[in-house]
C-alpha cells in the first residue's frame, strides 16, 4: 500500500513526526511505503473565494497545492494531522483544508475515494469533540474515507512520548487498510454546522 503523508505542523522533530515515524514502520511492515510531507515546505496559499473551481479545471492559484493533490491522487491511503492551536485545528491545517473541494467540480481532477487516517495532537487531556468532527467533515469533503481517527492529547512538554504507546501506533501503521470507514456525523449540506 502506497501511503502519502500529509504533516501540517511546521515542527520536524515534534510530536506528530513522532508518531507517524511509527506508523511508518508499521506500513512497512506491511510491504507498504510512506511518502511524508511537511506542508511548511510548500508554497500554498490562502483560498481566495474566487469560485472559479465551480467552472472546472481546479484551483486557479498557481503553487504547490495542486503538486500535493497530485501525490494523493497517486497515493492509495492518505493521513492528514494537525495540531491544536488555541482549541481548534492550526490556520496553516485548516488552508489546505480550505481547498480541498476544489477538485470536486472537475471530474478529471476529483481524488478517487481514499481512505484516510486523521490525527490530531494536543497538550490538552481533551479538546472540543467538534473540532475532530468538523475536520472529519471537511476531509469528507475532499471524498476521503476517515476510517481510523487518531486524538493525541495529554502529550509531554519535555518531548518525549512513553515507548509503549508509541509501539502501538506500529500496529496501527499495519492495518491501516482494514479499519470500517467511520461516517461523519455533519451534514455536508447543511449550512449551519
Ligand atoms: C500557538 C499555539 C497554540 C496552542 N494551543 C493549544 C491549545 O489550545 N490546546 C492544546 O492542547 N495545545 C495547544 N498547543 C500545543 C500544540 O497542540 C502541540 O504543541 C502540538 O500539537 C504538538 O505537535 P507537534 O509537536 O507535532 O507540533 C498550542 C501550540 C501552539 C504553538
Amino acid at each position: 500500500m502506497k501511503v502519502l503523508t500529509l504533516i501540517t505542523s511546521p515542527r520536524k522533530h515534534g510530536y506528530t513526526k513522532q508518531i507517524v515515524d511509527r506508523l511508518t514502520i508499521g506500513i512497512k511492515d506491511n510491504d507498504g511505503t510512506n511518502e511524508v510531507l511537511f506542508m511548511d515546505d510548500f508554497n500554498i496559499q490562502h483560498c481566495t473565494a474566487c469560485r472559479a473551481c465551480e467552472k472546472g479545471g481546479g484551483c486557479v492559484l498557481d503553487d504547490d497545492y495542486n503538486l500535493i493533490m497530485d501525490k494523493i491522487r497517486e497515493a492509495d491511503y492518505f493521513i492528514f494531522t494537525a495540531p491544536i492551536y488555541y482549541n481548534d485545528i492550526a490556520g496553516y491545517s485548516k488552508m489546505f483544508l480550505d481547498r480541498l473541494g476544489s477538485c470536486n467540480y472537475d471530474p478529471e481532477l476529483t481524488i478517487p475515494e481514499t481512505k484516510a487516517l486523521l490525527m490530531i495532537t494536543h497538550m490538552s487531556t481533551n479538546i472540543n469533540p467538534f473540532v475532530i468532527e468538523n475536520t472529519h467533515r471537511c476531509l469528507a469533503t475532499g471524498n476521503f474515507k476517515v476510517n481510523k481517527i487518531l486524538d493525541i492529547g495529554n502529550l509531554m512538554v519535555d518531548g518525549k512520548l512513553e515507548e509503549f504507546e508509541l509501539e502501538d501506533y506500529e500496529d496501527i501503521g499495519y492495518e491501516l487498510e482494514e479499519y470500517e470507514i467511520i461516517p461523519h456525523k455533519l451534514d455536508l449540506d447543511s449550512a449551519t454546522l
